[in-house]
């Protein structure tokens, strides 16, 4: 992981060097000279702001890229007065684009009237060579693209801007480098993401991500307990391993290890207590998994296990590879091992094809499952995957319709299912103060229900145990317990 930069040993006078993350150093070197004219001339520093899109994988890389600004010399901003904005972007789903291109819509007079402001927009809806041509043609005061392969190289990819004055466009194909010592700037001090694994091999045919994070690529077991020992050393006790697939992990490497053997050396790490890890593919999730977690006291009560749909022949045709009765013998399996455990899952409605019978699948594994919260998405035709071109596309108004039934049967078994802890003591790892009280705190259970308090910010960061007095439906108000 990322150790003090020697800024002294650093001679830009000479070619950069060809190894990474040398390289790197040589150009954030490069622009905190950049970076100290610009204090010279403005007697004051820049200000930057990374807005991540999307997902928790986007999350950590956002960290990635204010890990770099913080080395070059920025000040983090707000995105309303920033001198560099950077847009982190998801393309899951097409409102997210359209979210991305109205933001940049925004930005637009910002820039005309401060033509030193920087805009730089990066991540997966970058990968997609339509968006890349819209973006050239259209919005040319963006000042730098990248995607999500190259991202490591944002130091010398700002330099490159920084040099030439022009727009600069850099997106690879695919890559099957992982880049390891970089800086990054976390967001809590007390919890990490962690990426065990980039990219995704299996293809589900409503899924983009596969084109655009590229193919599955493990990290070396080594580089991520060496990372997770380096951040329990700067205190931080809980870590969330990050993959598309992390069931799958390890299997491309050239000695192979399982994600359970991963588990395994993770715990063994002193200072870590909590370990979390998404996202879980059904097909993948070995009986071997199961054992770790029902035997670990640290790894965290929690299961995010995405079903899709309930229907066989819906799974058939988003290659999910398992059946609705596999899914359900799966949970049973794991409820059996780990019967406190909390299950969460995404689903998706209106997939070409899905019939009212298909939903009706849905719904069954819904209330046989009882999951704890559901993320519900509408089907999002995504051009280029197989889906996008199947027959029968369901019809808006009845997707809207099976959406807002599965809403509400979700929520209402949601709210069911969490309140089961009323009147238990658990510990909880409390994260901040509360948004709405700033006489409370706000802190995650082991099962990632969140639980508000009173109680004073220097709470955050430690292991608090408190009595759940009330469920609210998805969260809970409790009071310290000792
Ligand atoms: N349309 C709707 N939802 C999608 N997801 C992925 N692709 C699509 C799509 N084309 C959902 C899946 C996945 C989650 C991250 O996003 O449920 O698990
Ligand atoms: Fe997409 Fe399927 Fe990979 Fe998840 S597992 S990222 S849904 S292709």
């Amino acid at each position: 992981m990322y150790r003090e930069i020697d800024w002294d040993k650093i001679d830009i006078s000479v070619e950069p060097p060809i190894e990474e993350p040398a390289r790197q150093y040589y150009f954030m070197m490069k622009c905190r000279e950049w970076v100290q004219v610009f204090v010279k001339e403005s007697g004051r520093r820049p200000t930057a702001c990374v807005t991540t899109f999307g997902c928790q994988m986007n999350a950590r890389d956002s960290e990635k890229l204010r890990g770099v600004l913080r080395e070059i010399g920025y000040d983090e901003g707000s995105e309303e007065t920033a001198d560099f904005v950077i847009y982190n972007t998801c393309t899951v789903r097409e409102n997210a684009n359209t979210r991305v291109y109205g933001r940049l819509g925004q930005l637009k007079p910002r820039k005309k009237k401060n033509p030193g402001m920087m805009i730089a927009l990066c991540g997966c809806m970058m990968q997609e060579p339509e968006v890349v041509e819209k973006l050239k043609k259209s919005y040319r005061f963006v000042d730098l693209i990248f995607g999500t392969h190259n991202i490591y190289k944002f130091a010398e990819l700002v330099a490159a801007r920084m040099d030439s004055g022009r727009q600069v466009i850099d997106i690879w194909k695919d890559t099957d480098q992982i880049v390891e010592d970089l800086p990054n700037k976390r967001k809590y001090p007390f919890k990490s993401g962690v990426n065990i694994m980039f990219g995704c091999n299996n293809f589900c045919s409503y899924c983009i991500v596969p084109y655009v994070r590229g193919r599955e690529r493990s990290r070396e077991p080594d580089a991520i307990i060496r990372e997770i020992e380096r951040l329990a050393a700067d205190g931080v006790s809980e870590v969330m391993l990050l993959g598309q697939n992390v069931n799958s992990y390890g299997k491309t490497l050239d000695v192979p290890v399982t994600f359970a053997q991963l588990l395994r050396e993770i715990e063994k790490i002193r200072g870590i207590r909590r370990i979390r890890f998404m996202t879980s593919h059904p097909k993948d999730l070995s009986d071997e998994l199961i054992q770790v977690m029902a035997e670990s006291d640290k790894i965290c009560r929690h299961l995010h296990l995405p079903v899709q749909s309930g229907s066989t022949k819906i799974l058939e045709k988003m290659n999910r590879r398992y059946t609705k009765e596999q899914y359900l013998a799966l949970v049973r399996r794991i409820r059996e091992a780990v019967p406190d455990i909390s299950l969460t899952t995404d689903i998706i409605v209106g997939f070409p094809g899905e019939t009212e019978e298909d939903f009706q699948e849905t719904l069954d594994v819904v209330r046989k499952v009882r999951y704890d919260s559901a993320f519900t998405f509408i089907y999002s035709k995504r051009t280029g995957t197989p889906a996008a071109v199947m027959e029968n596309q369901v019809p808006e108004s009845v997707i809207r319709n099976r959406f807002d039934r599965l809403l509400k049967e979700v929520q209402e078994i949601a709210a069911h299912a969490c309140s089961v802890h009323e009147g238990t003591v658990q510990e909880v790892l409390v994260e901040e103060l509360s948004g709405h009280d700033k006489t409370m705190v706000t802190g995650r259970l082991s099962n990632n229900l969140l639980v508000h308090f009173p109680g004073e910010a220097k709470l955050i960061g430690s292991y608090v145990k408190v009595l759940l007095e009330e469920c609210k439906g998805f969260y809970y108000i409790g009071k310290k317990s000792e």
